[in-house]
């Protein structure tokens, strides 16, 4: 296998999408190896976690910055120091400037809870719900100028069950998260996902024949959730 690409991950908070990644590329033939993990919060519990596993950390906090260009610099400076190859956004929660998102422009990727283009922004949980949706999930994408925007590389879906909450609708979506971005940032590593022309160029796969390439890119959709006819028949 040529050489793992150097991966560094974005937080701001708790970190679960992270720590699947860690685990992800815990196995040694995964295509992306997990270097840093930079959070521009003190307190983000995933900072925590990433040190137990033994990966370097870096908290680059706005406050020590006279400017945003000057944090994002800051940023861009840890990554170089990092040999970051590839910036995974992991619940990062500040936008990042231009500048800085043209230098990483399609080596940079976000994971985002809800099957956009719809739902982009926040609370994504609650609209989703207040939509009256059936179908919700997560998307991991390249990160372009405008937010939650950039070409598509991988969806999951979800259900939206009778009786949802915001907090049992997340739950589920955060569980497909966890499958469907180590899948993303393998993709994106093995130079099977590329971003070419302001879209997503995607590998053709040896064995596509039976169309499982729709699959690789929506792990088990529904599928582990819940029974579909059953699932027809319950929803009004
Ligand atoms: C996830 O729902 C992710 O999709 C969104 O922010 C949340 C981060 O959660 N961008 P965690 O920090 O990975 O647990």
């Amino acid at each position: 296998m040529s050489a793992r690409k150097r991966t560094v991950v974005l937080i701001s908070g708790r970190g679960s999408n992270m720590t699947a990644l860690i685990a992800a590329a815990s196995n040694p033939d995964y295509p992306a190896e997990i270097v840093g993990v930079i959070s521009d919060r003190a307190n983000a519990a995933g900072l925590g976690i990433a040190a137990a596993r033994g990966i370097a950390t870096k908290v680059i906090s706005r406050a020590d910055h006279s400017s945003k260009e000057a944090h994002d610099g800051a940023i861009d400076a840890a990554l170089v120091s990092f040999g970051a190859e590839i910036v995974a956004l992991a619940g990062y929660m500040r936008i990042l400037g231009a500048r800085f998102v043209e230098k990483w422009l399609g080596r940079m990727i976000n994971i985002h809870p809800a099957l956009l283009p719809a739902f982009k922004g926040l609370d994504t949980h609650a609209r989703a719900l207040r939509a009256g949706i059936r179908i919700h999930g997560c998307t991991v994408h390249f990160v372009t100028l405008d937010m939650d925007d950039g070409p598509i590389i991988a969806q999951a879906a979800v259900p939206v069950m009778v009786g949802d909450n915001e907090d049992t609708l997340a739950a589920r979506v955060l569980k497909a998260e966890h499958r469907l971005y180590p899948l993303a940032l393998g993709l994106v590593a093995e130079g099977k996902a590329r971003m070419e022309g302001g879209r997503t160029v995607l590998a053709h796969f040896a064995d596509d024949a039976d169309n499982s390439t729709s699959v690789v890119m929506a792990p088990d959709p529904l599928r582990e959730e819940t029974d579909l006819e059953h699932l027809a028949r319950i929803t009004p």
